[in-house]
């Protein structure tokens, strides 16, 4: 949900480019049964519904505690929040009795041959991506919707992200340097690669580490056969310009964009596999400096989808082994099923799943 439309049969906000700043936080739900969760719900779409309208604060006694933290000033500003709200399939085991309503294609993230994963940091019963120009913003909605759920649900692992203005132009760049976000799939076909019947969305959240020292050592022009596109302007290397279509038929040996490019991996651009496109919303991620005195930085990597083994898994195998997977290491993130939007006033996120 974002500002100017709260309300929505589907969580559009997935459609538009990520703003610059955001938050992607995984949270186990605590409430003791099923009538405490639906009143987790019910906070959290009041707490959205008001976070991203703006607004002032709700007038408490002189000897209670402010409503609103107070970061963003007096009043919220009306803005470019704008929430997501998943849920993963651990929601769904018994505690809840969910099991019957859990969305038909949910499960736990999978771990992958080149994963280096970190339990801290996967999983989760419910995730929250915020998004905003600024990085208060993002933090303040976080701190309200912590704050007005505690003893509903606590938070498990959560990573701030950003993204770079276009450079010169078109998509913004990650912290390999490369376009990041290039190409994705379009309206009309969009619709049908990303949404359920229920207006919900898989999500998939992976946190990717890039080994940014040892990748500085690597020529351009390797760099370059390892992603299949030019790192100036991101045309395919048998192109020109970004958004060049790559013409893998003309290459079938890949002289010019190698069979092992990540791009070539991900979509062959066949029409088998035209089906297993993904839209992708990455964002950067710096999180200091690790025990060895290396940047700590990589890849908030999020994409939608209908289906997570059609989709995400099968191009995820495809990039099995790829040259790229020796300078990243994935340690986190989790699946989670975007809920379907909330469609008015009297209607909260899960309700059909409650
Ligand atoms: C495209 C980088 C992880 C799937 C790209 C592009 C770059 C890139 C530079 C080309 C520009 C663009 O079209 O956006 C990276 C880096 C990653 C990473 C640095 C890890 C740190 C992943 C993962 C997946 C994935 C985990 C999915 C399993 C794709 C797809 C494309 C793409 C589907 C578009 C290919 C096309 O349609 O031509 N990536 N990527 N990437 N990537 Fe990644």
């Amino acid at each position: 949900a974002s500002g100017a439309s709260f309300y929505g049969r589907r969580q559009t906000a997935i459609l538009s480019d990520p703003p610059r700043h955001s938050i992607v936080a995984a949270f186990d739900v605590v409430a003791e049964d099923r009538a405490e969760l639906t009143g987790l719900y019910r906070e959290l779409t009041d707490r959205a519904r008001f976070l991203t309208r703006g607004g002032a604060p709700a007038a408490v006694g002189i000897t209670g505690p402010p409503a609103d933290s107070g970061v963003l000033g007096p009043e919220v500003p009306p803005g470019d929040l704008s929430v997501l709200l998943g849920a993963g399939s651990s929601l769904f085991d018994d505690r809840y009795g969910l099991a019957p309503r859990k969305p038909a294609k949910l499960k736990p993230m999978t771990m992958f041959p080149d994963d280096a994963l970190d339990p801290a940091w996967c999983h989760g019963d419910l995730s929250l991506t915020l998004s905003a120009e600024e990085p208060d913003t993002v933090l303040h909605a976080l701190r309200d919707l912590a704050r007005a759920t505690r003893g509903g649900m606590q938070l498990r692992w959560k990573i701030d992200g950003f993204t770079s203005l276009p450079r010169p132009s078109g998509a913004p760049r990650n912290l390999l340097g490369f376009k990041d976000g290039t190409a994705n799939p379009e309206p009309p076909e969009l619709d049908s690669l990303v949404w359920t019947d229920d207006g919900g969305s898989y999500q998939v959240v992976r946190l990717i580490r890039m080994l940014a020292e040892f990748w500085d050592r690597v020529s351009l022009s390797e760099q370059e056969n390892m992603i299949g596109r030019r790192r100036d302007n991101g045309a395919p290397l048998d192109g020109d310009q970004e958004h060049d279509e790559p013409r893998y038929g003309q290459d079938p040996v890949g002289t010019v964009i190698p069979l092992t490019s990540h791009i070539r991996r991900a979509n062959p651009r066949t029409p088998q596999t035209d089906g297993e496109r993904i839209l992708r919303r990455a964002v950067n991620y710096d999180r200091g400096v690790d025990a060895n005195g290396n940047l700590d930085l990589g890849l908030v990597f999020t994409c939608y989808q209908r289906d997570l083994e059609r989709q995400f898994e099968t191009v995820q195998k495809r990039l099995a082994g790829e040259p790229l997977t020796d300078y990243v290491s994935p340690f986190g993130g989790g699946y989670f099923y975007l809920l379907p939007g909330v469609t008015g006033p009297a209607d909260h996120y899960g309700r059909a799943l409650l």
